[in-house]
């Protein structure tokens, strides 16, 4: 009888991620979309001092995380080698994020070299996780540069039983840009995956990102998500209303919320874009359904739309065209009927009764985003 709950324990955890994280997106921030390699110790500080004390934590941001260029070599024992002017105490640093009452991540890749050519994890899954866990770590982000060409679907796994196997539970999230259509297949071994390519701060790079990560809407909810990248809200390449688009989108989508500006130094318009806690309670929903687009004419009238918990409904009216034109949401396509409440997320504001349909002006590369409440 031992051995076969032996077995099937085994068996269970080469199969599977069991970890309890992501029930809903995670929400933090990471390095890479504003500092590329520019990072250090003094910089995490920073950011974990801000975000603790600026409104982010107390909106549900909650993991710092740094991306590429951390690691420098492995020493002769084999356990990875943070960079020694950059990272000098890695230990010390993640207890001081953990003092904020923040969270810690770092980035490795499953190919023997990073993007950037630091060293990679592969053949060394088990002893980077111990070293990981021995740290304190409670975030991986796992990249695909320099691999030796065997499947995702074979190279991501052997991480995540590393990881689980440390005990600590530690958030696993694959980066392999939707190469194998991971959607499906990665809940059985990530947190969330990405779908898409890089995302680069312009309105077509996010439009795109948006598009592809569509495709994949049934196959996201609790425990697993689907990553169109990071957020480049704040980092200058898009105008408010751009910025607007796309942070109601993502948090439509149930997108990772993974700010990628200078935190310690943001505008109060992009703070408060980041922080609106109708939008993000929209993405934290327990129900975790993502929402996607329902309706769009030649013109760029999209009406996209996710059911919550509560039996509303989410509903982001973009105008993806040229002009400004009335964007209406018809009941019929987005699972409502009969007469709903109004509230609107960006104005605040309660906005009465609809019946069968919505509607709204809608300027250029803008959007309006509602909760509609059935009466
Ligand atoms: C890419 C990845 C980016 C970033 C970069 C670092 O492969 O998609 O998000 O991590 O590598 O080199």
């Amino acid at each position: 009888m031992k051995a076969l709950l032996l077995i099937a324990c085994i068996l269970h955890s080469s199969l599977s991620l069991d970890n309890g994280l992501g029930k809903t997106p995670q929400m933090g921030w990471n390095s890479w979309n504003h500092f590329r390699c520019s990072i250090n110790d003094q910089l995490v500080m920073e950011t974990a001092d801000a975000m603790a004390s600026n409104g982010l934590k107390a909106a549900g941001y909650q993991y710092v995380n740094i991306d590429d260029c951390w690691q420098v070599a492995r020493f002769p024992n084999k356990t990875i080698q943070p960079d020694p002017k950059n990272f000098p105490d890695m230990k010390q640093l993640i207890s001081y994020v953990h003092n904020k009452g923040l969270k810690f991540g770092l980035y490795s890749d499953a190919g023997t070299k990073t993007c950037q050519k630091r060293p990679g994890s592969l053949g060394y899954e088990d002893i980077d996780a111990e070293t990981y866990a021995s740290w304190g770590v409670d975030y991986l982000k796992y990249d695909n540069c320099n691999n030796d060409g065997t499947k995702p679907e074979v190279r991501y796994p052997v991480m995540r039983d590393a990881l689980n196997k440390t005990g600590r539970p530690i958030f696993y999230s694959l980066c392999e840009w939707g190469r194998d259509d991971p959607a499906t297949w990665a809940s059985k071994v990530g947190n969330s995956w990405r779908t898409t390519s890089d995302i680069r701060d312009n309105w077509d790079s996010m439009y795109s990102k948006v598009v592809e990560n569509d495709k994949w809407w049934k196959y996201a909810g609790p425990g697993g998500w689907n990553d169109p990248d990071m957020l480049e809200v704040g980092n200058g390449g898009m105008s408010h209303n751009e910025y607007v688009v796309h942070f109601s989108l993502w948090c439509l989508m149930k997108a990772p919320l993974l700010i990628g500006c200078d935190i310690h130094n943001m505008s109060k318009d992009t703070l408060d874009i980041l922080t609106n806690s109708e939008v993000i309670a929209v993405n934290q929903d327990p129900l975790g359904v993502q929402g996607h687009r329902v309706n769009m004419t030649s013109d760029g009238a999209e009406v996209w739309a996710g059911p919550l918990s509560d039996k509303s409904v989410a509903v982001i009216l973009l105008n993806s065209g040229s002009k400004t034109q009335n964007v209406t949401a018809h009941f019929s396509d987005i699972g409502m009927s009969g007469t709903a409440s109004v509230r609107d997320l960006w104005a605040h504001a309660d906005q009465g009764m609809v019946t069968n349909t919505v509607t709204r002006p809608v300027d250029s590369h803008s959007a309006v985003m509602l909760r509609l409440k059935p009466q």
